[in-house]
């Protein structure tokens, strides 16, 4: 850089972090799962910005049925859980990195008083608040950057009145059985005894369609898989080297769930937060699970959660739900 720049734009171009800025709390997560003796890193680090970027490239890819199918849903069933939505109603979206799937039903439901998003990628979610700001002046939006397993409390203003959870995308497939139950138990307690939850579950089918969902030809969920390595260089001081990793994708018939590892082509020591992580040739990392459901399992994990699914809507391939849940009597 010229010395001879004015001091004032100096720091207005100054640079992001430099590489290998370490953030403790991705270290610490990072870490608990690589020195584990089967390494794993959980799937909520996939999503900085770059990840969430890719992310979205896949929801557009020809073999993600999950994002249109879905859509299609919402669109065709926005009315109808609309009606039985109170007046009023705040909308309570977790795992919420863009507004479009919210905007359909904040389109059917009768004059909603807010819309809250729950989500762990705090960029996304600052750029979606400024985008319904200029798009929905009058809608009153709350962001919560956190992960959706903590447990959070609704705004004040939000939890006095009626709320609709929604939890979209069968993100709800990245965790294990009694995970799911303990969110959806908790998700009662922050959501309010009268609140209905909206929940979109993929479904349980043949792996010749679910393996290329998760194995695309341009290879951006390959791509999507490796940027967590490049996320841990940059956000947890690590020294992968991504090429040296493989994108495997497996289903696992017993347990119904789709893995994504990352496989390490030949043996080799990483480091991680000044701490070495040691591969063998073709060990991997598990980096995502993502259950895939039968409309009867779901029920039972809902009921477990203390929830009763009144009503549910699904394709005519059967390949996706959107299941509305409420409080079950007790
Ligand atoms: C956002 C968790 C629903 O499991 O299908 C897409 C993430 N991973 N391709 C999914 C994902 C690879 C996605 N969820």
């Amino acid at each position: 850089m010229s010395p001879s720049l004015p001091t004032r734009l100096l720091a207005a171009e100054r640079p992001p972090p430099a590489a290998g800025a370490l953030r403790p709390e991705v270290a610490a997560l990072a870490l608990e799962g690589l020195l584990a003796p089967r390494k794993t890193v959980p799937p909520i680090l996939f999503y900085d910005a770059e990840g969430c970027r890719l992310f979205a490239r896949i929801t557009e890819l020809p073999e993600y049925y999950p994002t249109r199918t879905e859509r299609a849903l919402l669109t065709a069933s926005a009315g109808a859980v609309a009606a039985r939505t109170p007046v009023g109603a705040a909308l309570v979206e977790y795992g919420a990195s863009d507004e479009g799937k919210a905007l359909l039903l904040l389109d059917a439901l009768r004059d909603p008083r807010a819309y809250v998003a729950i989500d762990t990628a705090a960029e996304a979610l600052a750029a979606m608040a400024a985008r319904l700001a200029r798009s929905r002046p009058a809608l009153a939006v709350h962001v919560i950057a956190t992960d959706f397993l903590r447990p959070l409390a609704l705004p004040p203003a939000v939890a006095a009145g009626p709320v609709l959870g929604f939890f979209p995308g069968s993100t709800i497939g990245n965790l294990e059985p009694p995970v799911a139950v303990r969110f959806l138990a908790e998700a009662a307690a922050t959501l309010g005894t009268a609140a209905q939850f909206l929940v979109g579950i993929d479904l349980r089918k043949d792996p010749a369609i679910l393996l290329p969902a998760y194995d695309d030809r341009e290879g951006v969920t390959a791509a999507f898989n490796r940027n967590l390595l490049r996320r841990l260089n940059r956000d947890a001081a690590a020294t992968f080297d991504p090429g040296s990793f493989a994108h495997r994708v497996v289903w696992n018939d017993a347990e119904s769930r789709i893995e994504m590892h990352l496989e390490s082509r030949h043996a080799q020591t990483v480091q991680v937060a000044g701490r070495p992580v040691r591969f063998a040739r073709h060990e991997t990392i598990h980096t995502e699970n993502s259950y895939k459901h039968t409309p009867e399992g779901f029920a039972a994990l809902a009921g477990a959660a203390g929830w009763a699914v009144r009503e549910k809507w699904c394709d005519a391939q059967g390949w996706f739900a959107l299941c509305l849940l409420a409080r079950a009597a007790p």
